[in-house]
Protein backbone atom coordinates (compact mmCIF):
# COMPACT_ATOMS: atom_id res chain seq x y z
CA UNK A 1 0.00 0.00 0.00
CA UNK A 2 2.99 2.25 0.13
CA UNK A 3 2.78 3.49 -3.58
CA UNK A 4 -0.59 4.92 -3.14
CA UNK A 5 -2.08 8.27 -2.92
CA UNK A 6 -4.43 8.76 0.23
CA UNK A 7 -6.99 11.81 -0.32
CA UNK A 8 -5.13 13.49 2.47
CA UNK A 9 -1.70 13.29 0.67
CA UNK A 10 -3.50 14.77 -2.47
CA UNK A 11 -5.25 17.60 -0.90
CA UNK A 12 -1.81 18.42 0.33
CA UNK A 13 -0.32 18.31 -2.83
CA UNK A 14 -3.10 20.05 -4.65
CA UNK A 15 -2.85 23.08 -2.16
CA UNK A 16 -0.41 25.11 -4.29
CA UNK A 17 -3.78 25.55 -6.90
CA UNK A 18 -5.34 27.77 -4.39
CA UNK A 19 -2.17 30.11 -4.12
CA UNK A 20 -4.34 32.77 -2.20
CA UNK A 21 -5.77 30.16 0.48
CA UNK A 22 -2.80 29.44 3.30
CA UNK A 23 -4.24 25.99 3.80
CA UNK A 24 -8.08 26.78 4.22
CA UNK A 25 -9.35 25.00 1.75
CA UNK A 26 -8.29 22.04 2.08
CA UNK A 27 -9.19 22.46 5.95
CA UNK A 28 -13.01 22.64 4.29
CA UNK A 29 -11.47 19.66 1.70
CA UNK A 30 -10.84 17.56 4.84
CA UNK A 31 -14.10 18.26 6.61
CA UNK A 32 -16.15 16.56 4.25
CA UNK A 33 -13.56 13.52 3.84
CA UNK A 34 -14.45 13.16 7.57
CA UNK A 35 -17.80 13.57 7.49
CA UNK A 36 -18.24 11.30 4.94
CA UNK A 37 -16.27 8.13 6.55
CA UNK A 38 -18.63 8.40 10.00
CA UNK A 39 -21.85 8.64 7.32
CA UNK A 40 -19.86 6.08 5.35
CA UNK A 41 -20.12 3.88 8.32
CA UNK A 42 -23.43 4.44 9.46
CA UNK A 43 -24.67 3.63 5.56
CA UNK A 44 -23.13 0.70 6.29
CA UNK A 45 -24.85 -0.99 9.14
CA UNK A 46 -27.95 1.08 8.48
CA UNK A 47 -29.93 -2.43 8.55
CA UNK A 48 -28.76 -3.17 11.98
CA UNK A 49 -30.07 0.19 13.50
CA UNK A 50 -33.06 1.24 14.05
CA UNK A 51 -32.22 4.91 15.16
CA UNK A 52 -31.29 5.29 11.37
CA UNK A 53 -33.59 3.88 9.03
CA UNK A 54 -37.43 5.23 9.00
CA UNK A 55 -38.49 8.46 8.45
CA UNK A 56 -38.63 10.64 11.13
CA UNK A 57 -42.12 11.77 10.47
CA UNK A 58 -41.05 15.29 9.75
CA UNK A 59 -40.96 17.00 6.52
CA UNK A 60 -38.47 19.61 4.78
CA UNK A 61 -39.29 22.23 3.14
CA UNK A 62 -40.37 20.78 0.11
CA UNK A 63 -42.55 18.96 1.24
CA UNK A 64 -40.60 15.43 1.43
CA UNK A 65 -40.39 13.57 4.54
CA UNK A 66 -36.89 13.50 5.69
CA UNK A 67 -35.43 10.22 6.39
CA UNK A 68 -33.46 9.60 9.67
CA UNK A 69 -30.19 9.24 7.54
CA UNK A 70 -30.58 12.41 6.28
CA UNK A 71 -31.32 14.32 8.59
CA UNK A 72 -28.04 12.69 10.44
CA UNK A 73 -26.18 13.30 7.76
CA UNK A 74 -26.74 16.72 7.56
CA UNK A 75 -26.16 17.28 11.32
CA UNK A 76 -22.69 15.44 10.81
CA UNK A 77 -21.41 17.43 7.61
CA UNK A 78 -22.56 20.63 9.41
CA UNK A 79 -20.86 19.76 12.63
CA UNK A 80 -17.83 18.77 10.68
CA UNK A 81 -17.67 21.88 8.34
CA UNK A 82 -18.40 24.46 11.63
CA UNK A 83 -15.44 23.32 13.51
CA UNK A 84 -12.47 24.09 10.74
CA UNK A 85 -14.08 27.75 10.45
CA UNK A 86 -13.11 28.35 7.35
CA UNK A 87 -17.09 27.98 6.16
CA UNK A 88 -18.95 31.07 7.08
CA UNK A 89 -22.34 29.77 5.28
CA UNK A 90 -24.16 26.58 3.95
CA UNK A 91 -26.76 25.53 2.11
CA UNK A 92 -28.44 22.14 2.73
CA UNK A 93 -31.45 20.67 1.26
CA UNK A 94 -32.77 19.48 4.73
CA UNK A 95 -32.65 23.54 5.90
CA UNK A 96 -34.98 25.85 4.85
CA UNK A 97 -32.98 28.66 5.32
CA UNK A 98 -29.32 29.20 5.09
CA UNK A 99 -27.34 28.45 8.24
CA UNK A 100 -24.58 31.37 8.99
CA UNK A 101 -21.52 30.05 10.87
CA UNK A 102 -17.80 31.29 11.26
CA UNK A 103 -18.12 34.87 10.36
CA UNK A 104 -14.61 35.32 9.42
CA UNK A 105 -14.56 32.53 6.88
CA UNK A 106 -13.95 32.66 3.04
CA UNK A 107 -16.26 29.83 1.72
CA UNK A 108 -19.84 28.98 1.60
CA UNK A 109 -21.61 25.44 0.68
CA UNK A 110 -24.47 24.15 -0.73
CA UNK A 111 -25.20 20.62 0.05
CA UNK A 112 -27.41 17.46 -0.34
CA UNK A 113 -26.15 15.38 2.62
CA UNK A 114 -28.10 12.43 1.57
CA UNK A 115 -29.01 12.12 -2.20
CA UNK A 116 -31.43 9.00 -2.69
CA UNK A 117 -33.29 9.17 0.34
CA UNK A 118 -36.27 6.75 -1.02
CA UNK A 119 -33.26 4.18 -1.39
CA UNK A 120 -31.96 4.06 1.80
CA UNK A 121 -34.05 1.56 3.92
CA UNK A 122 -33.88 -1.02 0.63
CA UNK A 123 -29.96 -1.36 0.62
CA UNK A 124 -29.30 0.76 -2.66
CA UNK A 125 -26.43 3.04 -3.16
CA UNK A 126 -27.14 6.76 -1.94
CA UNK A 127 -24.59 9.50 -1.67
CA UNK A 128 -23.71 12.87 -0.64
CA UNK A 129 -23.34 15.83 -3.23
CA UNK A 130 -21.40 19.36 -2.68
CA UNK A 131 -20.89 22.50 -4.12
CA UNK A 132 -18.58 25.58 -3.02
CA UNK A 133 -18.01 28.96 -3.42
CA UNK A 134 -15.93 32.00 -2.37
CA UNK A 135 -18.50 34.11 -0.60
CA UNK A 136 -19.11 37.46 -1.98
CA UNK A 137 -20.10 39.29 1.27
CA UNK A 138 -17.09 40.93 2.99
CA UNK A 139 -14.99 38.43 5.41
CA UNK A 140 -16.14 39.34 9.10
CA UNK A 141 -19.72 40.14 8.49
CA UNK A 142 -22.54 37.42 8.02
CA UNK A 143 -23.36 35.74 5.26
CA UNK A 144 -25.80 37.13 2.86
CA UNK A 145 -28.28 35.28 0.28
CA UNK A 146 -26.39 36.72 -2.52
CA UNK A 147 -23.64 35.18 -1.92
CA UNK A 148 -25.52 32.11 -2.44
CA UNK A 149 -27.28 32.89 -5.46
CA UNK A 150 -24.09 32.19 -7.44
CA UNK A 151 -23.98 30.83 -10.95
CA UNK A 152 -22.64 27.17 -11.37
CA UNK A 153 -19.72 28.87 -13.20
CA UNK A 154 -18.40 30.49 -9.93
CA UNK A 155 -18.19 27.16 -8.01
CA UNK A 156 -14.50 26.59 -6.56
CA UNK A 157 -15.10 22.89 -6.11
CA UNK A 158 -17.58 20.52 -6.27
CA UNK A 159 -18.34 16.35 -6.08
CA UNK A 160 -20.20 13.91 -4.48
CA UNK A 161 -19.72 10.91 -2.32
CA UNK A 162 -21.31 7.62 -3.34
CA UNK A 163 -21.78 5.18 -0.48
CA UNK A 164 -22.26 1.65 -2.63
CA UNK A 165 -20.57 -1.74 -3.05
CA UNK A 166 -17.40 0.66 -2.02
CA UNK A 167 -17.48 4.54 -0.31
CA UNK A 168 -15.74 6.72 -3.15
CA UNK A 169 -15.20 10.72 -3.20
CA UNK A 170 -14.84 12.44 -6.52
CA UNK A 171 -14.28 15.90 -7.10
CA UNK A 172 -13.35 18.77 -8.87
CA UNK A 173 -11.88 22.04 -7.93
CA UNK A 174 -11.28 22.79 -12.15
CA UNK A 175 -8.23 21.00 -13.36
CA UNK A 176 -10.35 17.70 -13.77
CA UNK A 177 -11.75 15.22 -12.16
CA UNK A 178 -10.27 12.43 -9.68
CA UNK A 179 -12.13 9.59 -7.99
CA UNK A 180 -10.95 7.92 -4.37
CA UNK A 181 -11.69 4.81 -3.44
CA UNK A 182 -12.45 4.00 0.68
CA UNK A 183 -10.30 1.51 1.87
CA UNK A 184 -12.07 0.89 5.41
CA UNK A 185 -9.76 -0.95 7.12
CA UNK A 186 -6.79 1.54 6.14
CA UNK A 187 -9.49 4.37 7.03
CA UNK A 188 -8.68 6.32 4.11
CA UNK A 189 -9.64 7.07 0.72
CA UNK A 190 -7.50 5.79 -1.72
CA UNK A 191 -6.96 7.56 -5.29
CA UNK A 192 -8.07 5.21 -7.38
CA UNK A 193 -9.94 6.65 -10.42
CA UNK A 194 -7.23 9.49 -11.46
CA UNK A 195 -8.65 11.85 -14.37
CA UNK A 196 -12.33 10.70 -14.95
CA UNK A 197 -13.01 11.12 -18.65
CA UNK A 198 -16.83 10.21 -19.48
CA UNK A 199 -16.93 8.97 -23.11
CA UNK A 200 -18.35 11.78 -25.70
CA UNK A 201 -20.73 8.75 -26.83
CA UNK A 202 -22.67 6.61 -24.15
CA UNK A 203 -25.21 4.24 -24.77
CA UNK A 204 -26.83 4.42 -21.49
CA UNK A 205 -30.12 6.45 -20.63
CA UNK A 206 -31.39 6.95 -17.33
CA UNK A 207 -35.03 8.59 -16.48
CA UNK A 208 -38.14 7.36 -14.56
CA UNK A 209 -39.86 6.34 -17.23
CA UNK A 210 -42.89 6.58 -15.23
CA UNK A 211 -43.23 9.67 -16.00
CA UNK A 212 -43.39 9.57 -19.83
CA UNK A 213 -46.45 10.43 -20.51
CA UNK A 214 -46.15 13.76 -18.11
CA UNK A 215 -42.88 14.71 -20.28
CA UNK A 216 -42.80 17.59 -23.14
CA UNK A 217 -42.78 16.35 -26.46
CA UNK A 218 -39.15 16.54 -27.23
CA UNK A 219 -38.29 14.22 -24.36
CA UNK A 220 -40.69 11.75 -25.48
CA UNK A 221 -39.15 11.97 -29.11
CA UNK A 222 -35.94 11.49 -27.56
CA UNK A 223 -36.84 7.92 -24.87
CA UNK A 224 -38.71 7.00 -28.32
CA UNK A 225 -35.01 8.09 -29.94
CA UNK A 226 -33.00 5.96 -27.37
CA UNK A 227 -35.59 2.83 -28.26
CA UNK A 228 -34.92 2.27 -31.97
CA UNK A 229 -33.41 -0.55 -33.40
CA UNK A 230 -30.35 0.86 -34.92
CA UNK A 231 -27.09 -0.73 -34.94
CA UNK A 232 -25.16 1.82 -36.29
CA UNK A 233 -25.56 4.24 -33.37
CA UNK A 234 -25.74 0.94 -30.92
CA UNK A 235 -29.00 1.54 -30.88
CA UNK A 236 -31.73 0.66 -28.74
CA UNK A 237 -29.30 2.22 -25.99
CA UNK A 238 -29.34 0.86 -22.16
CA UNK A 239 -31.78 1.82 -19.55
CA UNK A 240 -30.67 1.62 -16.04
CA UNK A 241 -32.27 4.20 -13.20
CA UNK A 242 -31.44 3.32 -9.89
CA UNK A 243 -33.45 6.52 -8.55
CA UNK A 244 -30.20 8.12 -6.47
CA UNK A 245 -28.87 10.34 -9.20
CA UNK A 246 -25.41 10.33 -7.27
CA UNK A 247 -25.44 6.40 -8.13
CA UNK A 248 -26.61 6.76 -12.00
CA UNK A 249 -24.68 9.84 -12.35
CA UNK A 250 -21.62 8.19 -11.32
CA UNK A 251 -22.24 4.62 -13.54
CA UNK A 252 -23.07 6.90 -16.41
CA UNK A 253 -19.68 8.94 -15.88
CA UNK A 254 -17.93 5.70 -15.84
CA UNK A 255 -19.65 3.84 -18.48
CA UNK A 256 -20.95 7.13 -20.67
CA UNK A 257 -24.84 7.95 -20.85
CA UNK A 258 -27.16 10.45 -19.98
CA UNK A 259 -29.56 11.03 -17.11
CA UNK A 260 -32.35 12.95 -17.44
CA UNK A 261 -35.13 14.77 -15.25
CA UNK A 262 -37.55 16.55 -17.34
CA UNK A 263 -39.86 19.14 -16.16
CA UNK A 264 -43.47 17.28 -15.91
CA UNK A 265 -46.98 18.52 -16.13
CA UNK A 266 -47.10 18.04 -12.20
CA UNK A 267 -43.43 19.04 -11.61
CA UNK A 268 -43.01 22.36 -13.92
CA UNK A 269 -39.63 23.00 -13.24
CA UNK A 270 -37.97 19.21 -13.15
CA UNK A 271 -37.72 17.62 -9.69
CA UNK A 272 -33.78 18.24 -8.95
CA UNK A 273 -32.36 21.14 -6.97
CA UNK A 274 -30.43 24.16 -8.98
CA UNK A 275 -27.67 24.77 -6.23
CA UNK A 276 -26.89 21.41 -4.48
CA UNK A 277 -27.52 18.64 -6.87
CA UNK A 278 -27.54 19.98 -10.53
CA UNK A 279 -24.92 22.68 -10.68
CA UNK A 280 -21.87 20.50 -8.26
CA UNK A 281 -22.47 17.58 -10.69
CA UNK A 282 -22.58 19.61 -13.89
CA UNK A 283 -19.01 21.33 -13.07
CA UNK A 284 -17.76 17.49 -12.27
CA UNK A 285 -19.32 16.44 -15.56
CA UNK A 286 -17.77 19.56 -17.48
CA UNK A 287 -14.57 18.63 -15.57
CA UNK A 288 -14.75 15.17 -17.15
CA UNK A 289 -15.34 16.24 -20.82
CA UNK A 290 -19.35 15.83 -20.56
CA UNK A 291 -22.13 18.16 -20.35
CA UNK A 292 -24.91 19.95 -18.24
CA UNK A 293 -28.07 21.44 -19.90
CA UNK A 294 -31.81 22.54 -19.38
CA UNK A 295 -32.47 21.34 -22.92
CA UNK A 296 -32.70 24.87 -23.70
CA UNK A 297 -29.53 26.03 -21.62
CA UNK A 298 -26.04 25.09 -20.05
CA UNK A 299 -26.77 24.69 -16.35
CA UNK A 300 -24.01 26.11 -15.12
CA UNK A 301 -25.37 29.97 -16.45
CA UNK A 302 -28.52 29.69 -14.71
CA UNK A 303 -28.70 33.08 -12.53
CA UNK A 304 -30.00 31.48 -9.42
CA UNK A 305 -33.07 33.01 -7.81
CA UNK A 306 -33.87 30.93 -4.63
CA UNK A 307 -31.67 28.14 -1.99
CA UNK A 308 -34.46 25.09 -3.50
CA UNK A 309 -34.89 26.28 -6.97
CA UNK A 310 -35.54 23.50 -9.17
CA UNK A 311 -34.89 23.25 -12.89
CA UNK A 312 -35.09 20.38 -15.95
CA UNK A 313 -31.67 18.05 -15.55
CA UNK A 314 -30.17 16.41 -18.22
CA UNK A 315 -26.77 15.33 -17.95
CA UNK A 316 -23.96 12.87 -19.02
CA UNK A 317 -22.46 12.30 -22.36
CA UNK A 318 -21.89 15.36 -24.88
CA UNK A 319 -23.62 13.78 -28.15
CA UNK A 320 -26.32 12.44 -25.95
CA UNK A 321 -26.95 15.69 -24.60
CA UNK A 322 -26.95 17.59 -27.79
CA UNK A 323 -29.09 15.04 -29.59
CA UNK A 324 -31.94 15.41 -26.37
CA UNK A 325 -31.71 19.07 -26.58
CA UNK A 326 -32.25 19.17 -30.79
CA UNK A 327 -35.29 17.53 -29.99
CA UNK A 328 -36.13 19.79 -27.17
CA UNK A 329 -35.45 22.59 -29.49
CA UNK A 330 -37.66 21.11 -32.09
CA UNK A 331 -40.87 21.17 -30.15
CA UNK A 332 -43.10 23.40 -31.46
P1 LIG B 1 -33.23 13.30 -2.45
O1 LIG B 1 -33.20 11.91 -1.90
O2 LIG B 1 -31.99 14.08 -2.07
O3 LIG B 1 -34.50 14.05 -2.17
O4 LIG B 1 -33.10 13.21 -4.04
C1 LIG B 1 -33.92 12.33 -4.75
C2 LIG B 1 -33.78 12.64 -6.22
C3 LIG B 1 -32.62 11.97 -6.91
O5 LIG B 1 -31.67 11.37 -6.12
C4 LIG B 1 -33.24 10.93 -7.78
O6 LIG B 1 -32.54 10.78 -8.96
C5 LIG B 1 -34.63 11.41 -7.98
O7 LIG B 1 -34.94 12.17 -6.85
C6 LIG B 1 -35.59 10.28 -8.14
O8 LIG B 1 -36.86 10.78 -8.34
P2 LIG B 1 -38.07 9.87 -8.83
O9 LIG B 1 -38.38 8.95 -7.69
O10 LIG B 1 -39.15 10.86 -9.13
O11 LIG B 1 -37.61 9.13 -10.07
MN1 LIG C 1 -31.03 14.56 -3.87
MN1 LIG D 1 -31.26 14.55 -0.14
Amino acid sequence: MTDVTTLGEFIIEKQRDFPGSSGEFSRLLSAIRLASKIVSQQVNKAGLLNHILGSVGTENIQGEQQQKLDVYANDQFIKALTKRKVVCGIASEENDDYISINQEGKYIIAMDPLDGSSNIDVNVSIGTIFSIYKRISPEGSPVTMEDFLQKGTEQLAAGYIIYGSSTMLVYTTGNGVNGFTYDPGMGVFVLSHPDMKIPKDGTIYSINEGNFYKSSKGVQEFIKYAQKIDPDTKRPYTGRYIGSLVADFHRNLIKGGLYMYPNTTSSPNGKLRLLYECNPLAYVIEQAGGEASTGRERIMEIQPTSLHQRVPYYVGSTNMVKKLEEFIQSEE
